[in-house]
């Protein structure tokens, strides 16, 4: 697709606007319909119960599959949910998230160290590489890039998304619901559906890029008037949604604070283990 002239380009200032609520990058960007895009997303959390087209899943997926992959091992896999009963329980097992239950569909984003141990052992060949934190990185990896092709897939069609990394706060429920052999995990679910036009959501700005882009070498002082300058833009938004206007700073540091904020996710090394994942 051809770049349209950067500078002139009148939706890429308020795409840019949007983004970043006014802390907009200074240089030149660059412009065509994809960034329009993907500078456009926004999560979902309220659904019309309508149905998805046929198809939909098959074309997210070959959308996911082709994201890149470490050495092409391909160690994700994807269990779409489309159950109510099943939604419903996983709404419960992450919180009681409603916008599981009311959309049509959640994906499952998989771990999936299972394959692999199955093809070693059906070849009678050692597996013990598996059984190292870097399988597990690189299964979780693969399946975020796949999922978020996923995303962009699916916003493309109108569709709205949502992840779901709350199913990690109680990985054996989750992995029993579905039926997951040892060492296939959950990583994250992705609720997919036709976003209500009555309760539309807001683009959430970003950081400024003067606090995530560095050059040639990374740097952490010079960072702190975009952060400062991000708090106050979060108390902007947040006020605009009706939210509690909290800022950024606060809701980082709430999650920091203590074990008690992970929901559970604090004994996710134990929950792998006790799903198979070696982690040495
Ligand atoms: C791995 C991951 C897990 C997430 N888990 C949840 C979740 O459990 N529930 C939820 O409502 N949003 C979840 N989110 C969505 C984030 O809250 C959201 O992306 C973030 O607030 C930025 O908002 P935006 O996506 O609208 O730009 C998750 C996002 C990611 C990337």
């Amino acid at each position: 697709m051809a770049l349209d002239d950067p500078i002139a380009h009148p939706d890429l200032h308020a795409a840019l606007a949007r983004r970043y609520g006014g802390d907009e990058p200074s240089g030149p960007l660059l412009w065509n319909d994809v960034i329009g895009h993907l500078l456009s997303h926004r999560s979902i959390r309220a659904y019309r119960k309508d149905a998805l087209p046929d198809g939909t899943v098959e074309t997210l997926v070959a959308a996911a599959q082709s994201a890149a992959s470490s050495s092409n091992l391909q160690l994700w896999s994807v269990v779409a949910v489309a159950d109510a009963d099943k939604r419903a329980q996983l709404a419960q097992l992450a919180g009681g998230q409603q916008h599981i239950a009311h959309a049509p569909l959640i994906l499952l984003w998989i771990a999936d160290l299972a394959r692999a141990h199955h093809i070693a052992a059906r070849s009678d060949a050692p597996a013990e590489g598996f059984g190292y934190l870097e399988s597990f990185l690189v299964a979780s990896i693969d399946a975020a890039l796949a999922a978020q092709n996923a995303v962009v897939a699916a916003e493309s069609l109108g569709l709205g998304t949502v992840y779901i990394g709350a199913l990690r706060n109680r990985p054996e429920d989750v992995a029993a619901l579905i039926d997951l052999p040892p060492n296939a995990g959950v990583v994250f679910g992705l609720v997919v559906g036709w976003p209500d036009p009555d309760r539309p959501a807001s683009i959430k700005p970003r950081l400024p890029q003067a606090a995530v882009l560095h050059h040639e070498g990374y740097a952490l002082e010079p960072q702190q008037a975009a952060i400062d300058s991000y708090d106050a833009t979060s108390r902007i938004f947040q006020h605009g949604q009706g939210l509690p206007t909290v800022g950024w700073i606060a809701q980082l540091l709430q999650r920091g604070a203590s074990a008690a904020s992970l929901n559970g996710r604090q004994r996710l090394s134990a929950a792998l283990k006790a799903l198979g994942f070696g982690l040495r």
